[in-house]
């Protein structure tokens, strides 16, 4: 069975609550419920990790070694963490980067990721569908980088 492992960054504990009008009303449980639900029927085992600490987030994309892909919303970070990005490069595991909203449209200082150059590719703007998208892509994609 694949592994998966589904990271979610900084403040994405409060989603539901945090800026429904950009990042919706859902809840962290209720979009972990609907990717497990895709997961099953993928046939993918998918572990979730969400953490306010960018050294807790490192810890996890290490700790993802040996699984068959990572999906991270590096939130905040992705704009400033060359320390996640190296992480990233670090290990031969595909990662998919996912933002619920379309960071390209907003303010300029999140045009820039400093992790979707490491990443196999990046999904934005498209809500939780971005996260069932990415996990589809992983269900099929071959094993290493
Ligand atoms: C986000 C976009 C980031 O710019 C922001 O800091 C977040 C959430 C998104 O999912 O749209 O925390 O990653």
């Amino acid at each position: 069975m694949r592994k998966i492992t589904v990271i979610h960054g900084p403040s994405l504990n409060l989603l539901g609550r945090r800026d429904p009008e950009i990042y919706g009303t859902s809840t962290l449980k209720q979009l972990n419920g609907q990717i497990k639900k895709r997961a099953k029927k993928l046939d993918i085992a998918v572990k979730f990790f969400q953490s306010n600490h960018e050294g807790a987030i490192i810890d996890a994309i290490h700790a993802a070694l040996g699984s068959h892909g990572i999906i991270i919303n590096p939130g905040a970070y992705t704009h400033t963490s060359v320390a996640i990005r190296d992480a990233i490069d670090a290990i031969a595991v595909p990662v998919v980067e996912v933002h619920l909203s379309n960071i390209s449209s907003r303010e300029s200082f999140r045009h820039r990721s400093l992790i979707a150059p490491v990443c196999v590719g990046q999904i934005t703007g498209l809500g939780c569908y971005g996260y069932l998208l990415a996990l589809d892509y992983l269900a099929r994609s071959r094993q290493g980088k």
